[in-house]
Parts: C-alpha cells; sequence; structure tokens
C-alpha cells in the first residue's frame, strides 16, 4: 500500500496567509497541518509516499525532506500546473504501479488518522473507499448521494444545490482500477480532472465504491474561524512542558507548552497554549487556544484564540482575539496619531477594527 499526498494548489482560500507559503504548511499547534497527514500515514504502516508538488514544491520539500523523520519514504512528483486531483493521479502513474494506494490531500486535517480506514480497505479491497462526513456548506466540497442501504449513488463535484450535506473528505483509497477512471473522464467546468468524476465513473461501471462516515475533520473552507477551531482542538491535546525560560513574575495557567529558546516575563499564560522556540513575551497575557510561533516577540499586549506565524511583532496592543497573524506581521499602536488607524496591508488582506 502507498500513499500520493497532494500538496500542490493555490491556496486561495487561506490568502494573504498564501501568498508567501503553500496552504499545506499552514500550522495548526505550531506544526505544519501536512506534518498531521504524513504521521497519521506512518502510523497506518505506509512507508512509499508520493508527494505531488506545485509552485510551492520548494518550501514543501525543505519541510519533509526524504520523508525519513516521519518513518517515509518520499519520492517528489512535480504538477506543473493544479490540474485536479485526478491529474495528480495520472502523473503518479509510473511511481503507484500496481499497488493500491490512500491518496490524501495535503491541507485536509482528520481527527483520529487514518489507521482504522486503511485496515478496513486492505481487508475489504473495492475498487475505491471514501470518507464523508457532515458540513455545513456543502456547496464547497464534493458531495455524496447515498442509497438506502448506504451505498453510493451519485457525486457531484461542489453543487450549487447540494442533494446532501455529505461531503467528500480528502482521504480516498482505490485499487489500481482508478487509473483506466483518471484516464476517461474530461476536465470540469473549471478545467480540472475531478478525482469526484473518477469516482463517478467507477460507480457508473459498476464497481464497488464504498463510503465511511467520519466526524472531527477540517478543511479551510476561507474561513479563518475553522481554522482557529481546528487549532483549538488539537490544543486541547497537547503535552504540556516547559523548556524555555519563565520568570518568577509570571504565571503558567493550564495546558501550555513553552518550546526550548522561548522567554516568558512578567506575563500570564493561559492554556491551552504554545509559545514556540526562541519567542519573547514580556508583560503580556495569552490564551486560552491561542499558539504563537517560533521568534515572535509580543510586548505589552493581550492576544487570545489566535494563530500567530513565525518572526511576528506584537506591541503594546489589547486585544487582540480571532485573528490569524502572518509570518513576520507587526502590530502595534499608530505612532502619535492614536486615534488613527495606520496599515500597510497585503493583497486579500482582512481587518476587522474595534473602533
Ligand atoms: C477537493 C475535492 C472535493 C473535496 C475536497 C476535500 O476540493 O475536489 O471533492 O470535498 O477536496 O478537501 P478542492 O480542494 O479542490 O476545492
Amino acid at each position: 500500500m502507498k500513499a500520493l499526498v497532494l500538496a500542490g494548489g493555490a491556496g486561495t482560500r487561506l490568502r494573504p496567509i498564501t501568498h508567501t507559503s503553500p496552504k499545506q504548511l499552514v500550522p495548526v499547534a505550531n506544526k505544519p497541518v501536512l506534518f498531521y497527514g504524513l504521521e497519521a500515514l506512518a502510523e497506518a504502516g505506509v512507508r512509499e509516499v508520493g508527494v505531488i508538488v506545485g509552485d510551492g514544491g520548494g518550501e514543501i520539500r525543505a519541510a519533509v525532506g526524504n520523508g525519513s523523520r516521519f518513518g517515509l519514504d518520499v519520492t517528489y512528483i512535480p504538477q506543473h500546473a493544479p490540474l485536479g486531483l485526478a491529474h495528480a493521479v495520472l502523473i503518479a502513474r509510473d511511481f503507484l504501479g500496481a499497488d493500491d494506494f490512500v491518496m490524501y490531500l495535503g491541507d485536509n486535517f482528520v481527527v483520529g488518522g487514518v489507521t482504522e480506514i486503511v485496515e478496513r480497505f486492505r481487508a475489504d479491497r473495492p475498487a475505491a473507499q471514501i470518507l464523508l462526513t457532515k458540513v455545513d456548506d456543502p456547496t464547497a466540497f464534493g458531495v455524496a448521494e447515498l442509497g438506502p442501504d448506504g451505498g453510493v449513488l451519485r457525486l457531484e463535484e461542489k453543487p450549487s444545490r447540494p442533494k446532501s450535506d455529505l461531503a467528500l473528505v480528502g482521504v480516498y483509497l482505490f485499487t489500481p482500477a482508478v487509473h483506466e477512471a483518471v484516464r476517461s473522464i474530461k476536465p470540469s467546468r473549471r478545467g480540472e480532472l475531478e478525482i469526484t468524476h473518477a469516482l463517478q465513473w467507477l460507480i457508473d461501471q459498476g464497481c464497488d465504491v464504498r463510503s465511511t462516515t467520519i466526524s472531527g475533520y477540517w478543511k479551510d473552507t476561507g474561513n479563518v474561524l475553522d481554522m482557529l477551531e481546528v487549532n483549538r482542538s488539537v490544543l486541547d491535546t497537547l503535552e504540556p512542558g516547559v523548556a524555555g525560560k519563565v520568570d518568577a513574575a509570571s504565571e503558567i495557567v493550564g495546558r501550555v507548552r513553552v518550546e526550548e529558546g522561548a522567554e516568558v516575563c512578567g506575563s500570564r499564560i493561559v492554556g491551552p497554549a504554545v509559545i514556540g522556540a526562541g519567542t519573547v513575551i514580556t508583560g503580556s497575557y495569552i490564551g486560552p487556544f491561542t499558539s504563537i510561533a517560533d521568534n515572535c516577540r509580543i510586548d505589552d499586549s493581550e492576544v487570545a484564540f489566535s494563530i500567530v506565524l513565525q518572526n511576528a511583532r506584537i506591541d503594546g496592543v489589547r486585544r487582540i482575539e480571532a485573528s490569524l497573524i502572518g509570518r513576520s506581521a507587526t502590530v502595534a499602536p499608530a505612532p502619535r496619531t492614536p486615534s488613527a488607524h495606520r496599515l500597510v496591508l497585503g493583497d486579500h488582506s482582512t481587518v476587522h477594527l474595534a473602533s
């Protein structure tokens, strides 16, 4: 059993963060979302992994390397344009050979991993196995229509009038039967070869396509609150511990991890929260449900229910809540013009001001 991990795509829904970094490397509890997927595959007993990369390939390669730190053997497969999930299967033909495989979309997060589903697939070997989950807005997903016996009747990609609220989760298990399917379909309206259409092709041929419905699933749909929620639930399972320095004037409450090289002075950190390596926090109140990445500097501020990426600087701000702050961003009061907002925002940024 091999795995095909998709780490291409434009990431338009997480702009401006994805202007400078692939969406698969957006961190959840200070770890790229992609790493959770790779760990889940390793845990399910997969060793050989093909990683499909696009424009952000350099950064993905730098982060994942040869996969040995995950117990995986990673082969990179470049996709010259984001032509669809089924196109990724097409170009991975040589890598996949005659093996069964699990296709894992690198921007998806499945709570509890995939071990159970991989084991069941290995035992039963239907032509394909899909995962479904109930979502609030099915129009942003592939949507399944199930028969009375739970069999998959029909799949539609991002329908304007969804037939159910069961969305396709970005984890699919395939036998080599999928190769004929991806060769047989035509590009969709968005110009992509859709894996949803390849699955429908298999159903139309009378192949056995099974579904399992899960809970505990996340994917970005442009909604930063969703991301903060997944961050919150992962922080809830965090291994607490203080490896950095916390001075006597500071207080650490609840499930908090302070990484090595971090410094907390005269501050209160309320868990669940993680403070990244090399980050310095002085005179501030951080948490709960907050991830501060490496090498940030936070002075005289309050930050709650937020994700702050590497090298960001927050100085003299009360109070930041439900926010996603990008790498090397600065948030500080306007100098000498305290009643005015002074902003330098990247393309596609969003700011909600308190006044
Ligand atoms: C893709 C699939 C969609 C599926 C989703 C899960 O969507 O086309 O069927 O529900 O992944 O992440 P995309 O990320 O291309 O919008």
